[in-house]
């Protein structure tokens, strides 16, 4: 599968290693430009190519958005539009500057991220664990007891498809429900960081 990912620094580095290990085209893209991102794509000897944001977004069938949230708002949305999408972000106001409809609880980090986004089919996940874990626990899982992974988001179709990629790069998918359901796994919940089985995901969530 093509992919791109927007935002290439610890998550979006991260999945770029695995995606690109587990077969697929990846395109990748900073704020700063494709000559930035050398370090990465000679480490990966040539699997994975920088591009601009525009570029990376255009290329991808399945998009990954991972920038810090205060910055959402400058990720082109017509590249996307039609597309599945996933959203690794968290909102952090010490870092992203003050919403007052998250700080209230009246929407989530993934529904704002989906209004600038418009026609995009956005799929939140890859967000409650820590990037160096991701990194790792993928590869460390067995068939009898794989890490779990919340995937929340409106679109029963690009739910399935991440799923499907989040199982190949080894760990268990677990359905957290529609978007608005994503405050689920926001920082703060006790789904965040806490890194569970997909069993004791699923005896969490219990019914979305
Ligand atoms: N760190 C974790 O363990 C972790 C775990 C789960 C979820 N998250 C969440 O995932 C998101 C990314 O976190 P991170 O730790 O990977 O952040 P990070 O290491 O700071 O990387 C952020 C990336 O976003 C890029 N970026 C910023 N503004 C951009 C723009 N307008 N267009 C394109 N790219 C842009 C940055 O590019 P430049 O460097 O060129 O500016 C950088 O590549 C955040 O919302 C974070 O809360 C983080």
């Amino acid at each position: 599968m093509r992919i791109g990912i927007v935002g290439t620094g610890h998550v979006g580095g991260t999945l770029a290693r695995l995606f690109s290990k587990a077969g697929h085209e990846v395109v990748v893209a900073n704020s700063r430009g494709p000559e930035t991102l050398r370090g990465l794509t000679e480490e990966l000897d040539g699997r994975v190519r920088a591009a601009t944001v525009e570029e990376a977004a255009r290329f991808g069938e399945v998009v990954v958005v991972s920038v810090p949230f205060g910055r959402h708002t400058e990720v082109p949305a017509d590249p996307m539009s039609g597309k599945t999408v996933i959203d690794t972000g968290n909102y952090y106001p010490e870092r992203d500057g003050h919403y007052p409809e998250l700080d209230e609880g009246r929407t989530t980090s993934s529904e704002l991220l989906q209004r600038h986004l418009g026609g995009a089919r956005l799929v939140k996940t890859f967000n409650t664990m820590r990037w160096d874990h991701l990194r790792e626990y993928g590869r460390q899982s067995s068939a009898m007891q794989r890490y779990g992974m919340p995937v929340s988001g409106d679109d029963v179709d690009a739910k399935r498809r991440v799923s499907a990629l989040i199982e190949q790069v080894g760990f268990e998918p677990v359905d957290a429900g529609g978007l608005a359901d994503g405050r689920r796994q926001q920082p703060g919940s006790p789904l965040y960081l806490a890194d569970l089985t997909g069993g004791e995901l699923h005896e969490r969530l219990g019914a979305p």
